[in-house]
């Protein structure tokens, strides 16, 4: 008799068109966060028409549905993300954006289907182990809000655990990369306005000049990661703008100056917070400048895959996809709010490879010219609905 995973392949080999297809409709229809309105509409019409029970929880946007189970079984959460950026298309593709300025840049059009998919297979599954298995489309994962309002809005109630992924263009089509502990990073913000006095370019010692407080204070928080913060650690300080002055013969009064800071523990992120400020404040001081902090702000935490949920998810699929195509996830320092749930369950997010096995170093994330491989929909859709049939299988 083929097991639980060869089922949920073959499903998914089957569900394959109809997948693609939705999944291109959803490409050509991109919305951004906190509008996904038309996209939320569709998603719920699939569910519905496939017999699933839509959660009353009184969303915006976004969509959470559950195939109902015996009461004392376990509840497992597979969650995809929906929202798209504002980024002008530049695939080329058929069913390219239709939308001018917005585009699914970060392939959550692909994460929509896997769902979709995943809810279909295992709506339609003959003998599935008895539990809930809750759906979660979440809105706004671009802003990183939309798991918090999921989660207010009592999404995760009675969940046992939970299971979500993310295309990975460098990982072919057909491989998932997995591993216990973290994968993403936390992400904070700062932005600070340096104050002096501006004045005549040829009469300096008559003004207060930001712009070599500035020089210091960038200089200096090179040496967060550098000197700060242990070797054996990951973090990232980056600054992204620096604005001031208008012509060469005028000193500014202000100089303005953002950036993201990325760490994995948390002591790390205090740690980088705490010296970001005192080596910009004391830029300012030396300068005679003062310092107004408009944000500086930690964000959500990183993501960190639970030992037991990551145990059961590579079982399901070393059995789904076979050892060859599992391999040991490599972390990077980009954030997501999956964390959030992390926070509240234990959870694992999976890499989904989503790129060409010819071409693996091709446009990537948040790209114009980005989107994930076909092939990796109904892939995607297999591995969800393989992590939840593996975590009830295993209680
Ligand atoms: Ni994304």
């Amino acid at each position: 008799m083929p097991s639980h995973f060869e089922n949920i392949m073959q499903s998914a080999r089957t569900l394959e068109p109809m997948l693609r297809q939705l999944r291109e409709e959803f490409h050509r229809h991109p919305e951004l966060s906190g509008e996904e309105y038309r996209t939320s509409a569709r998603i719920g019409e699939v569910l519905v028409d496939e017999g699933l029970e839509i959660m009353d929880l009184g969303l915006e946007t976004g969509i959470v549905a559950r195939l109902p189970g015996e009461v004392d079984a376990p509840t497992v959460a597979l969650r995809a993300d929906i929202d798209a950026l504002p980024l002008a298309e530049q695939t080329g593709l058929a069913y390219a954006s239709e939308t001018p300025g917005l585009m699914h840049a970060c392939a959550h059009d692909a994460h929509i289907a896997w769902g979709l998919g995943a809810a279909v297979i295992l709506s339609r599954m003959q003998d599935r182990p008895p539990g809930e298995i809750r759906f979660l489309f979440q809105p706004s994962e671009e802003k990183t809000s939309g798991a918090r309002v999921l989660i207010d809005a009592g999404a995760l109630e009675g969940v046992d655990y939970i299971f979500g992924g993310h295309n990975k263009p460098d990982l072919p089509s057909g491989v998932v990369g997995i591993a216990e502990g973290y994968l993403m990073a936390s992400s904070g913000r700062f932005s600070f306005t340096l104050v002096g006095r501006g004045g005549h370019g040829a009469i300096p010692h008559l003004t207060i000049d930001p712009i070599p407080a500035a020089a210091t204070a960038l200089a200096g928080m090179q040496t967060i990661v550098s000197r700060n913060v242990s070797p054996l650690d990951s973090a990232v300080v980056s600054v992204g703008s620096v604005h001031a002055g208008t012509a060469g013969n005028i000193i500014p009064s202000e100089v303005e100056i953002t950036g993201t800071m990325r760490s994995f523990r948390p002591e790390v992120g205090d740690l980088v917070e705490t010296r970001l400020r005192e080596l910009v404040e004391g830029a300012a001081r030396a300068h005679g400048c003062r310092v107004e902090w408009t944000t500086l702000s930690r964000g959500v935490a990183a993501v960190n895959n639970h030992p037991g949920a990551t145990g059961l998810a590579r079982d399901s699929m070393v059995a789904l996809l076979g050892e060859d195509n599992v391999v040991e996830a490599v972390p990077v320092m980009a954030s997501e709010d999956f964390s959030l749930y992390q926070e509240e369950v234990p959870g694992c997010f999976l890499w989904i490879g989503s790129g060409y096995a010819d071409s693996l170093d091709g446009p990537g994330w948040h790209h114009p010219e980005f989107a994930a491989n076909p092939d990796c929909i109904p892939i995607g859709a297999a591995v969800l609905a393989a992590s939840a049939i593996g975590a009830l299988s295993a209680q």
